[in-house]
């Protein structure tokens, strides 16, 4: 049977990369096998490209032509790394996917729609994730946290804050739009707390049979 695919986004100082760990963490205490991986980038190719993206490198080509190397990127990535996984029944867990490109690319960046939606086609085919948590913060708490890590900031998180503030409701109107596959998570909460939460919607939504989920949200 085909693994499951779960992909994390939202913005700058969301948490991301410590939810993924720490749901792979818990996957993996059920025995299964979890690949986690992440976006641009996460196969030998599409980490070359990752480079010339975050560095700015290509920004003056503008907006589709980026567009396109992120597209080339994940085409790699889900090539030689996520289809493979999926195949052999390994859960994929992805820290960005396509709606960093829809939001960023998209909705601040516009390109058209049509372009993103076309390369979308043509670079995730049948790997479309099963379930996308979208994580959410005010843009003053990514930032605070994203300033404490004190690492350079890249090409997108140079960005000003209004920059931020569309990127966040993009991220909620996104959410509003695929209810059946994105669930907006509140990560202002702790690492612990936030984490509990999405494991809680993985157990109803990709673990359990049909129509136990009642069952068991009385048994958590
Ligand atoms: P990264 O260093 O992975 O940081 P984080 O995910 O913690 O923010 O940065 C990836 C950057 O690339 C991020 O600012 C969003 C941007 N991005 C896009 O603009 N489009 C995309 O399709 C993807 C996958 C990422």
């Amino acid at each position: 049977m085909r693994g499951r695919f779960i992909t994390f986004e939202g913005g700058e100082g969301s948490g991301k990369s410590t939810q993924v760990a720490l749901l792979a963490d818990r996957l993996r205490i059920r025995s299964i096998e979890v690949v986690t991986t992440r976006e641009p980038g996460g196969s030998p190719g599409a980490e070359a490209m990752r480079h010339l993206l975050l560095s700015g490198l290509v920004k003056p080509l503008g907006p589709t032509a980026e567009t396109m190397i992120f597209a080339a990127a994940r085409d790699d990535h889900v090539q030689q790394t996520i289809k493979p996984a999926l195949t052999r029944g390994a859960w994929v867990i992805c820290d960005r996917f396509i709606d960093s490109t829809r939001v960023y690319q998209g909705e601040l960046g516009n390109v058209d729609r049509r372009v993103i939606r076309a390369l979308e086609r043509v670079t995730v085919r049948d790997a479309m994730p099963d379930l996308t948590f979208i994580l959410d913060v005010p843009v003053e708490v990514g930032f605070a946290r994203v300033e404490k890590r004190g690492q350079v900031r890249d090409r997108f998180e140079s960005e000003h804050i209004e920059f931020h503030i569309q990127l966040r409701e993009a991220f909620l109107s996104l959410a509003r739009d695929e209810p059946q596959r994105c669930v907006v998570i509140d990560a202002t909460q702790s690492p612990e707390t936030v984490a509990s939460r999405i494991w809680l919607t993985v157990i109803e939504r990709l673990l359990q049979p049909r129509g136990t989920a009642t069952a068991s949200r009385a048994a958590s």
